[in-house]
């Protein structure tokens, strides 16, 4: 199966994805592209020394986001890409492409939704002051971090934590569980029951 990942920044989960799946010769899933929005994101110089195509579509050279969406698509098209894995990528996508890919673009998100969507998921439940917080991988629809969840792992605050500690835990599960979601998707091993998600032989939602 071929994906495309975009991401906006550093690219710890894409790298992860690269080494877990992308480099093994007896997983069938390749990344065909790297999607940026931020030519200085780093992921890119990550793609590049993995020999992975990228594409950087920046909003400014559109007239709306649905157009700087479609940009998005024909690139996805172009790649003949099937999933559309998001990476750390910061912006929202408008109803017609998610239409078009409604449960193929998953997303991660540093909290244990549907508690603090948004950006700043690790900062906002700090500051909430929750003694658990967490990772959520999920299924992208029309709002803000609210589609079908795929699978979540919780992780312990601690008194001292700040937002770089926190986010650092947080980011061991995300690079745990992230090459195992795409995996499960590929094998057909992801259903969706309405807004619940029903993995096959699961042994991995912890
Ligand atoms: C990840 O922690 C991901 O959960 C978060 O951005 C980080 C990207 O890290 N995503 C969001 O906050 C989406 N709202 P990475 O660039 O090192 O993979």
């Amino acid at each position: 199966m071929r994906i495309a990942v975009l991401a906006s920044g550093s690219g710890t989960n894409l790298q992860t994805l690269i080494d877990q799946i992308h480099r093994d010769p007896t997983i069938d899933i390749q990344i065909a592209v790297v999607i940026s929005d931020n030519p200085q994101a780093y992921a890119l110089t990550r793609a590049r020394e993995s020999d992975i195509p990228t594409e950087v579509i920046l909003t400014e050279d559109y007239a709306d986001r649905v157009q700087f969406d479609e940009a998005i698509a024909e690139q996805i098209e172009r790649y003949r890409c099937e999933l559309i894995v998001l990476a750390g990528y910061m912006k929202v996508f408008q109803p017609p492409f998610v239409r078009r890919y409604r449960y193929r673009i998953m997303n991660i998100h540093p909290a244990l939704l549907p508690a603090f969507p948004g950006a700043h998921g690790v900062r906002d439940a700090l500051e909430y002051g929750v003694k658990v917080s967490g990772v959520t991988i999920h299924f992208v629809d029309e709002g803000v971090d609210t589609g079908p969840i795929i699978m979540q792992a919780a992780v312990p605050v601690m008194p001292d934590d700040d937002e770089t500690s926190l986010h650092a835990r947080i980011q061991v599960h995300e690079h745990r569980l992230y090459p195992k979601a795409v995996e499960l998707y590929a094998a057909g091993k992801i259903k969706i029951e309405g807004q619940r998600v029903r993995i096959l032989d699961d042994d991995t939602t912890s």
